[in-house]
């Protein structure tokens, strides 16, 4: 039986986000259009955070966007966007309490999978990639926006901050060899661009799609 797992509940983390957020939207703006450029039909779009990326899909091509969002205080926020969003988008976004590690969706449901600044979170990062590739059909795109460890100094210096990091992050590793733990989970990747949101936090954007054996 799959373990239980555990739900974040960080008040204060959801509570800053936006605000925080609003500082680093000049970069993260083209990151996250470029990230959801050309997705049409069935999307689903794992730990949608407070929803800031809704404004940025191409609702003309969209069919449905199922979010998921595990933490309540975020979720609140979530759903707060999605009513914001004009009717005809708004009818489209369903949001559900999940965890990524065990998404309520059937197999080969979506056409494209949206990760951005998840998988560094996640409390289990395999399960997570086995989950969005049990859920995305066969030819589908798993959308990636991440950051992950470094390398040599850089590597000593994230793994030395991240227990005080990891507290006021609500729980983000700065360590996590996220490209690797993707073609671990039966993906090709092809990374589109390399990026540093900050000197701590190196990235890529690309697109995953499932090998065709695991
Ligand atoms: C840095 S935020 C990113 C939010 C949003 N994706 C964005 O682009 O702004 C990380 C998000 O992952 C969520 N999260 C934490 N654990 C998770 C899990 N096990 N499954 C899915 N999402 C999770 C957090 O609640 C939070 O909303």
């Amino acid at each position: 039986m799959a373990t239980e797992v555990p739900r974040p509940r960080h008040r204060w983390f959801a509570a800053t986000y936006d605000v925080m957020g609003r500082a680093g939207e000049k970069q993260m703006a083209p990151l996250r259009r470029r990230l959801l450029h050309d997705l049409h039909g069935d999307v689903l779009e794992v730990g949608c955070g407070t929803g800031a990326s809704f404004e940025y899909y191409d609702w003309d091509y969209i069919e449905t966007l199922e979010a998921t969002e595990p933490d309540p205080f975020m979720a609140r926020r979530a759903r707060e966007k999605i009513a914001s969003l004009d009717e005809d988008a708004r009818a489209r976004v369903r949001l559900t309490e999940a965890p990524a590690e065990a998404l309520p969706f059937e197999d080969g449901r979506f056409d494209a999978v949206v990760s951005c600044l998840v998988l560094c979170t996640v409390s289990d990062l395999q399960r997570s990639l086995g989950e969005m590739r049990r859920v995305l059909k066969q030819g589908g795109e798993l959308r990636l926006l991440e950051h992950v460890a470094g390398d040599g100094a850089r590597r000593m210096v994230q793994g030395a901050v991240q227990p005080v990091y990891g507290w006021f992050g609500a729980g983000c590793q700065l360590t996590r060899r996220t490209e690797e733990a993707v073609r671990e989970a039966g993906f090709e990747l092809e990374v589109w661009e390399r990026m540093r949101f900050t000197p701590l936090h190196p990235g890529f954007l690309g697109v995953a799609r499932k090998a065709a054996s695991p």
